[in-house]
């Protein structure tokens, strides 16, 4: 049977604090591993944790301050570690062949890291610990990290591996928006649990990346979690709120709306996307959001009475996949003294007119994978080489919904085969759910770093199946 709903509490992950600091970075260190936890009630489930725990510890950085963080990992399987939406460099960017793995037993592992079938798997190096460096040059916004390893990102996101690291700076801080116990990271991901607590997923046998023909669209859960609690309950005052939304989920794509709604609708207002800050505030009834996409709305609760229960709804899913969480409603009328600004932020247009080129990357199931420009992943192969600095129009076509991510810089999205943008197009992207059958068109531009990068589907069952590729920035 499944958990009740609104009894569990909201979770809040712990925000990490430096092992030590100099004068231009913050020094942190994780450790990946195996604990028992309780995410449902009367169970123990094992997840796979940074510090141990689901989510793992946020991390906080300034613009332009750098931050490294050590990973290191007593996991049964070496981890690579991305950092989702970060501008970092090639060598920090958590490629899945750059693994990091606990004991030299790690090494020993047949096809080497359990990569087997993999092409180009030989390519690895497991190191006992990675310093990631991230220079942090970069706006504010919500950015996550989490496991990227060859294979078996599917598998090792969803038995825990997955954080916020959000990014803070100047132009946000000018704004005095809610902040403390006002602002509220939001990690959904759905989950489903076998009779004894246990996270099931549908691996393989023998160690084999990917799943079977059931699961070829993505592995879906029946029990909703938000920073890992099912379906909690968050006590909120008659105030403004910030809640940075997160789909941390493997493939369930959700369309978050509240209910009730307040007189007059437009509860949800999107202050930033992906990529940071938009421009202005945007009123939404409700948001899409797919896997690894972010939105940071603020939420007025003096608009509803006290003593309002207001649910966090996914209106795509059935039963009860269809709730998230709620938030109840005090009777303290708290004036914090926030105005919501019309103006948020300055955000660059970046022109399509002055695009040097335009390029297209088809998305598509495969015989056994899925396929980018009709390929499976082979590490080492590019299929791009675009110039820094330099603005082109990439497009991505679909057959099935994938939602498309690109490393390094983010983009902007100019249309879609449907139409123009989409309301949650707005802002800096960069992970864009492209619906089936459909053509989407961004603006890029990608700076600062030469290296090898990817691109690929954020359904994390087609990125273990094969659905991606590495284009290289050039100087
Ligand atoms: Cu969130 Cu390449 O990933
Ligand atoms: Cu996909």
């Amino acid at each position: 049977p499944l958990p009740a709903r609104y009894t569990a509490e909201l979770p809040v992950p712990a925000v990490l604090r430096p092992v030590r600091s100099d004068a231009d970075a913050d020094y942190y260190e994780i450790t990946a591993r195996r604990a028992t936890v309780r995410l449902l009630p009367g169970h123990d489930t094992e997840v796979w944790g940074y510090q141990g725990t689901f989510p793992g510890p946020t991390v906080e950085s300034r613009s332009g301050r750098r931050t490294v963080v050590t990973h290191r990992s007593e996991l049964p399987r070496p981890t690579a570690v991305h950092l989702h939406g970060g501008h970092t460099p090639q060598d920090s960017d958590g490629h899945p062949l750059d693994l990091v793995g606990g004991s030299a037993a790690h090494h020993d592992m047949p096809g080497m890291a359990g990569t087997d079938g993999m092409a180009g798997a030989e390519g690895a190096t497991v190191l006992a610990q990675r310093a990631y460096t991230y220079p942090m040059a970069q706006r504010a916004a919500t950015l996550w990290y989490h496991d990227h390893t060859m294979g078996f990102t599917g598998p090792q996101v969803y038995r825990g591996l997955a954080g916020f690291h959000l990014v803070r700076d100047e132009e946000e801080a000018a704004l005095g928006l809610p902040h403390g116990p006002r602002e509220l990271p939001l990690m959904i991901a759905d989950r489903s649990f076998a009779a004894d607590g246990s996270l099931a997923y549908p691996e393989l046998p023998g160690g084999a990346p990917g799943v079977r023909d059931a699961y070829m669209n993505g592995v879906l859960g029946d029990v909703m979690l938000v920073n890992g609690a099912p379906w909690p309950l968050a006590r909120v005052d008659r105030a403004w709120y910030r809640l940075r939304l997160l789909n941390a989920a493997n493939a369930r794509r959700l369309r978050l709306a509240l209910d009730p709604q307040p007189a007059g609708g437009g509860a949800l207002v999107q202050i930033g996307s992906d990529g940071g800050l938009l421009e202005r505030p945007l009123r939404h009834d409700g948001v899409d959001l797919a896997p690894a996409e972010r939105c940071d709305v603020l939420v007025d609760f003096s608009r509803y009475p006290a003593g309002t229960r207001v649910r966090l709804l996914n209106r795509l899913g059935d039963g009860p996949a269809g709730e998230v969480m709620a938030f109840e409603v005090g009777s303290a009328a708290a004036d914090d003294g926030f105005r919501l600004p019309d103006r948020l932020a300055t955000v660059e247009r970046l022109d399509p007119a002055k695009a040097v080129a335009t390029r297209t990357f088809v998305f598509r199931k495969g015989e056994q994978h899925w396929t980018v420009n009709g390929e499976e992943y082979r590490p080492g192969r590019s299929i791009a080489a675009p110039r820094l600095g330099q603005v082109e129009v990439w497009r991505f076509v679909t057959d099935f919904h994938h939602p498309v991510h690109l490393h390094l810089d983010p983009f902007q999205v100019l249309g879609r085969t449907s139409g123009r943008p989409g309301r949650n197009d707005t802002g800096w992207k960069d992970t864009v759910d492209v619906l089936p059958a459909q053509g989407v068109e961004v603006a890029v531009r990608f700076t600062d770093y030469a290296g090898r990068f990817l691109l690929h589907c954020h359904n994390l069952e087609h990125e273990d199946m094969a659905m991606m590729a590495e284009f290289t920035t050039t100087e």
